[in-house]
């Protein structure tokens, strides 16, 4: 076994966004460091929960019309999947797509993405796979696009867009506007709704969003040496109807200290730590704000019962 550390506590990112969100009130940090091995797979289980009908709802869309998404894609796509975790959903589309060139899955998660990533190739054969550990949410380096590729296509199923604050979401949107240009994105995006079941998706019966939100915690108490009572916190989870956003919170169940580094924090009781926001769209207000960014809106996917939406965004050659 081999095991990494970092020599230097600021060039870890994980050290630095958690210094910088307690040091600050109200005190913050991005959702995107849940996301370590145990992280994702406790992401995964939220995925199976009866309560979160995201997953189901967006598979059931990529399973009825799969065909009418491979027609806007086209033939011989360069495939780039954004936080591709444990990628099941890619492979609906493949399924349904002509000569696809390559998939390169892009995730933060780096053992969960390698794992997945393997076994998609092995069922895949004649496709290249070429797994990206990378952070999406700031600039990244796209590798360049394959000969024999007629368009490079983004694919970012789940709603991950809603992590972003709206201008987080727009900036990430005109970045991914330049990657593809020529081609365009299928983006999954969680639509404004009944505020009860928003609550039970983010508050199941048998506790696992609260493990994923405690998660947190855990990583920093093993990766940096932390000492936080993991115990101490609850997890907080409510619809702000102002901001149409699911806010997640760790909030301290007494006064109490915590030291990171020789910091020490003070957390009063009741004082919260914010840790995810998850923004929810309606299709006009999505499709307008895909247009701010530079895309054309061409074609979108909704159930029945109007929870989720799955988008196609043209991305205009120049
Ligand atoms: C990954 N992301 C879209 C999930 C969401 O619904 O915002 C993360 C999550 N947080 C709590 N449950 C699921």
């Amino acid at each position: 076994m081999i095991e990494f550390a970092w020599a230097n506590r600021l060039a870890n990112p994980l050290a630095a966004a958690l210094l910088e969100g307690l040091r600050h009130k109200p005190r913050a940090v991005p959702p995107k460091f849940f996301y370590d091995a145990r992280g994702s797979a406790l992401f995964d289980r939220i995925c199976d929960l009866p309560e979160y009908y995201p997953t189901r709802t967006e598979i059931g869309l990529l399973q009825r019309h799969a065909r009418e998404m491979a027609e806007c894609i086209g033939p011989a796509a360069d495939l780039v999947e954004f936080g591709a975790g444990s990628q099941r959903k890619i492979r609906l589309l493949l399924a349904a797509l002509q000569r696809p060139v390559r998939y390169v899955p892009v995730d933060i998660s780096a053992e969960h993405l390698r794992d997945h990533a393997r076994a998609l190739a092995a069922d895949h054969p004649a496709l290249t796979v070429q797994a990206l550990v990378a952070d999406f949410s700031a600039d990244m380096v796209m590798p360049p696009l394959p000969a024999q590729a007629q368009r490079r296509v983004g694919f970012f199923p789940g709603s991950s867009i809603g992590n972003f604050t709206p201008t987080e979401a727009l900036q990430f949107l005109r970045r991914s506007a330049g990657w593809l240009r020529g081609g365009g994105l299928l983006i999954g995006v969680d639509l404004v709704k009944d505020p009860a079941l928003l609550h039970r998706a983010y508050n199941d019966a048998v506790g696992i969003t609260a493990e994923f939100n405690k998660n947190l915690l855990v990583r920093a108490n093993s990766e940096l040496g932390a000492d936080f009572d993991v115990g101490a916190f609850h997890h907080h989870a409510f619809y702000d109807p102002r901001g149409q956003r699911i806010e997640m919170h760790l909030v301290s169940a007494r006064r109490q200290s915590v030291s990171i580094y020789g910091e020490r924090f003070l957390f009063d009781e009741g004082e919260s730590l914010h840790t995810e926001n998850s923004c929810k769209y309606t299709v006009d207000g999505f499709q307008r704000l895909a247009r701010d960014a530079g895309f054309e809106p061409q074609a979108v996917w909704c159930d029945d019962a109007k929870l989720f939406s799955v988008h196609w965004l043209a991305a205009p050659a120049c």
